[in-house]
């Protein structure tokens, strides 16, 4: 993605805006006031690549700590949903994926049985609560490692309908359990023992027999720019 461009298109649609003070990554800089905390580092005219997904608040890319003037707490929470304000001090987690450990839940005997061999690290929780504090999304994180444990997959699986996946519960785990991870195996446990949807089976069976193998080639050739005029185009019909 080219900063450059996004610095240029930010100053223009913010020129009205009041100017604010914020640290970003430990250096002073002015932004607009209420632009989000990536908006502010492109303004500032700072990369963020890996950091920066959907804008939207659903794909948990853009993991940020941040602390308001007055020596409250460090926060967290999403860069493309938090807004600067006066004095706040900012900084984007390195990407830092979790172990992930390889299965094919269509192939377990007892997926509450294989859980504790898949991710031993299950066990190990120490209730410290840190994963639900640091959760954006109010999950009750420790509360579902607790469910995992007693197999009550279908009181976790809904609990994670609105995990963004940005793993900050398994960032901040002693114990090195990823929550995020346990919580899609309960999904993936729930979904195999439900009928699949007919569109998604009707969908398969197309991508199985080649139907899309053309459009998929067509994306595959396209340059990095036109693949996010592609997008922008798709984001617009939405
Ligand atoms: S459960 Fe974990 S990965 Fe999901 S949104 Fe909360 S902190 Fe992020
Ligand atoms: S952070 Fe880890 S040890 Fe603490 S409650 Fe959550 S899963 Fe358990
Ligand atoms: S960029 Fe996707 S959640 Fe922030």
């Amino acid at each position: 993605m080219d900063s450059t461009a996004h610095t240029l298109d930010l100053s223009t649609r913010y020129r009205n805006r009041p100017l604010v003070s914020v640290e970003l990554g430990g250096v002073v800089h002015r932004v607009p006031e209420g632009v989000t905390v990536l908006e502010a580092m492109w303004y500032a005219g700072i990369p963020v690549v890996r950091g920066a997904g959907c804008l939207g608040g659903a794909c948990g890319a853009c993991t940020t700590t941040y602390r308001a003037p007055g020596g409250m707490a460090p926060k967290t929470g999403l860069g493309c949903q938090i807004e600067v304000r006066e004095g706040m001090s900012i900084t984007l987690y390195p990407v830092d994926p979790p172990h992930k450990p390889t299965y094919r839940m269509a192939e377990l005997d007892d997926p509450a049985e294989a859980l504790f061999t898949i991710y031993p690290e299950t066990r190990r929780c120490t209730l410290c609560d840190a994963c639900t504090t640091v959760c954006p999304q109010d999950i009750p994180v420790r509360a579902t490692v607790r469910q995992m444990m007693n197999r009550q997959f279908d009181l976790v699986a809904p609990a994670f309908d609105e995990c963004v996946n940005c793993n900050l519960c398994a960032m901040v785990c002693e114990v090195g359990i990823a929550p995020n991870l346990l919580g899609l195996y309960a999904r993936k446990a729930v979904a195999r023992a439900m009928p699949a949807p007919p569109e998604l089976t009707r969908r398969m069976r197309q991508i199985a027999d080649g139907e899309w193998d053309g459009a998929w080639r067509e994306l595959l050739a396209l340059s990095g720019e036109a693949l996010v005029a592609r997008c922008v185009e798709l984001r617009g019909a939405a």
